[in-house]
């Protein structure tokens, strides 16, 4: 069976685990996505050489400023006001799920981030470790983050709930309700460009609303009450369990990359 070539070992791993064909270049000239970071031809939203990675779960960076190498503007706020929250979130008994945690998961990833992924809350491995996204959907996250040449330390990842729910039930409306504050202020602090939200709880308690991530997907949703606009796809943990929806959620990626070369260019030519 001939192996294509144009894959590294590496990327078909990460082909594989998503399982997409559509994960293949566009044309024959152009790189695989991923392939060439920082390469000629490969546009901004992909273009490595960014952001020192600061992968500490909430805990921000000394003194750097990631985003001067992009030229873009210096964040909305210092890092020690996110360092600040994370204390306050450590010690919340706000909702009921304070009882069940072994610890609270904040959020990972660069506190200067264009890019915010959100999902629901913290399960079994993520209460054990303090970091979102660590256990099997987060590995599927970590490809699907390669796939778009990003990593979860260019990138922030952060939860609706920052408390585990027992026996991985979904947060409560009333959980939700009592948590988003934290995240809304993550989401002030960081700034970033866009969020993805991961799932039908992320988009609809980040959106205020119950229709479903079918009806959701597809397009840029502009909330009154958020900065960055927000884009919905699959939770990973569903597209290992419907595998067939993983195109689906790579044209929502391919989607959100689009928009963010369009976001990063409208700030150059300003
Ligand atoms: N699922 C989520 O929504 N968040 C995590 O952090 C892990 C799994
Ligand atoms: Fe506080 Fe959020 Fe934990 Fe509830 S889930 S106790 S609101 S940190």
């Amino acid at each position: 069976m001939g192996q294509d070539t144009r894959f590294s070992r590496a990327q078909r791993d990460l082909l594989d685990l998503m399982d997409t064909p559509v994960w293949a270049p566009r044309s024959a000239d152009e790189p695989p996505v991923g392939a060439v970071p920082g390469g000629e031809g490969v546009p901004p939203s992909r273009r490595a050489g960014r952001p020192p990675p600061q992968v500490l779960a909430g805990r921000p960076p000394a003194q750097d400023d990631s985003r001067a190498a992009t030229s873009m503007p210096p964040p909305a706020a210092a890092p020690p006001e996110l360092e600040a929250l994370c204390s306050k979130v450590a010690a919340c008994t706000a909702c009921a799920l304070h009882s069940g945690r072994r610890q609270t998961v904040f959020g990972v990833g660069n506190p200067r981030a264009d890019w915010m992924f959100v999902g629901e809350g913290p399960g079994e491995e993520e209460d054990r470790r303090g970091e979102p996204f660590v256990g099997r959907a987060g590995k599927l996250l970590d490809a699907m983050l390669r796939a778009m040449n990003l990593d979860r330390t260019t990138v922030y990842i952060a939860n609706i709930v920052k408390c585990r729910p027992p026996n991985n039930r979904n947060p409560g409306l009333d959980e939700a309700a009592a948590c988003i504050p934290y995240l809304k202020r993550q989401i002030e602090l960081i700034a970033p460009r866009l969020i993805v939200a991961l799932g039908a709880v992320a988009a609809q308690r980040l959106l205020e609303t119950d229709r479903p991530v079918g009806a959701m997907r597809g397009k840029l949703h502009h909330a009154a009450h958020l900065e960055p606009p927000v884009l919905v796809t699959y939770h990973p943990a569903y597209l290992l369990r419907s595998p067939g929806q993983k195109g689906k959620a790579w044209e929502d990626l391919q989607l959100a990359m689009r928009e963010m070369d369009a976001l990063l260019e409208e700030q150059s030519a300003a």
